[in-house]
């Protein structure tokens, strides 16, 4: 590895440091070098960067008065208000360099200010979407399953953060099949299609002739849309699904027409059915992956779990797409990256963590 030192900037490849440096922008020569590693201010370096050129990035940033790192950077300021315009900053910046399909993945941390939790994660979210333009799509609760000693006795242990997820626009890219689980499809037994929990239907089928809640013609609706599924599911494109039927099942759903869709379609139809994806169920937005043991690292305290990094790359970063983690520690996400066959960009302020996770990539 040769590295240069210029402009406060330090590239770890020199392709990269004749590509970002000199001609300001990066493209030829990334497919050779799966992991690049740049030290620096993330907010400085990210200027370097073209326009719309990442798919999607990973970050957890220094966490506000938390931990002293082995440099100064983010979250050494003396009010939450400048952590957070700082943070933001950085974000006004990442959001101009991802493409118009990518996606922002932010783990962040509360802490305590005189008793009181600040409630850090939501500011910095809301500060996102309403002065950045960022949408933000989903708020996952990351449960930790255990939390750090805590040994106050007039609150509760936490154990939980969040994991933000961001877009830049109403349509980006997300490829959900990727990390659906337990895929299971139904199957033929003599001669009749049976979901892949064993419902063939014919119970509904029972029930909805027997039924005294539903008029004739609401029958004869009922029948034949249970057959169209059955067709579906045949065909492959369902490989599960329940009927609901006026005054049979419990509904699954408010009884509020208003709030409704399905309390409406049960109301004046006197069915409606759920069906289920032929590749899995979609995973919630409750997540258990236990943290990092941070006994076994002496040199940075706040590294994430891989796992955490899994399924943010698999659903918003293309195979051929490109990975950015601005504050990127001991390499977490760059690692995941890899092992994922994706490219990546991570940046950190410190070199003594840009050597660690070189070293954990075997760069
Ligand atoms: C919470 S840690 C990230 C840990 C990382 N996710 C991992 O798994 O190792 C935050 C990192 O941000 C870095 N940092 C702080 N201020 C920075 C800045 N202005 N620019 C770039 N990196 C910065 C710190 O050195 C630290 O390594």
């Amino acid at each position: 590895m040769k590295q240069n030192r210029a402009a406060g900037l330090q590239v770890s490849q020199t392709k990269f440091q004749e590509e970002v440096l000199e001609e300001k922008k990066i493209a030829p020569g990334f497919s050779d070098t799966q992991t690049l590693f740049l030290t620096g201010d993330a907010i400085k370096i990210l200027k370097k960067f073209p326009n719309e050129y990442f798919d999607c990035c990973i970050t957890s940033p220094p966490y506000w008065r938390h931990r002293e790192y082995n440099v100064l950077g983010i979250g050494l300021e003396n009010t939450y208000q400048e952590y957070i315009a700082n943070l933001v900053s950085i974000f006004v910046e990442l959001h101009r360099v991802l493409k118009s399909t990518g996606s922002l993945w932010l783990n962040i941390g509360d802490s305590y200010l005189d008793k009181q939790l600040v409630g850090i994660p939501w500011r910095v979210a809301l500060s996102l979407t309403d002065n950045v333009r960022y949408i933000l799509r989903n708020s996952v609760v990351w449960h930790k399953l255990k939390g750090s000693p805590d040994n106050s006795k007039d609150k509760l242990r936490s154990v939980y953060e969040h994991l933000f997820h961001f877009v830049k626009n109403k349509k980006y890219y997300y490829n959900i099949d990727a990390i659906r689980a337990n895929a299971r499809s139904a199957k033929i037994e003599n001669g009749r299609v049976v979901s892949a929990t064993g419902v063939s239907g014919i119970r509904y089928k029972r029930q909805i002739e027997l039924s005294t809640a539903l008029s004739e013609s609401e029958k004869r609706e009922a029948l034949s849309g249970l057959e169209s599924v059955l067709e579906d599911m045949k065909a492959g494109h369902i490989s599960d699904f329940r009927m609901v039927i006026r005054a049979q099942q419990r509904t699954t759903h408010s009884n509020m027409e208003k709030v409704s869709g399905r309390a409406k379609e049960l109301k004046e139809k006197g069915f409606y059915f759920l069906k289920y994806h032929p590749n899995g169920t979609k995973p919630g937005d409750v997540w258990e992956i236990l943290p990092e043991d941070s006994q076994k690292r002496d040199d940075h305290y706040a590294a994430y779990p891989e796992e955490l990094c899994y399924w943010p790359i698999l659903l918003s970063c293309p195979p051929d797409g490109v990975v950015l983690d601005p504050f990127c520690g001991t390499g977490t996400t760059m690692k995941v990256a890899q092992i994922l066959g994706r490219r990546s960009v991570g940046i950190d302020i410190s070199q003594k963590y840009i050597d660690m996770a070189m070293e954990r990539c075997r760069l």
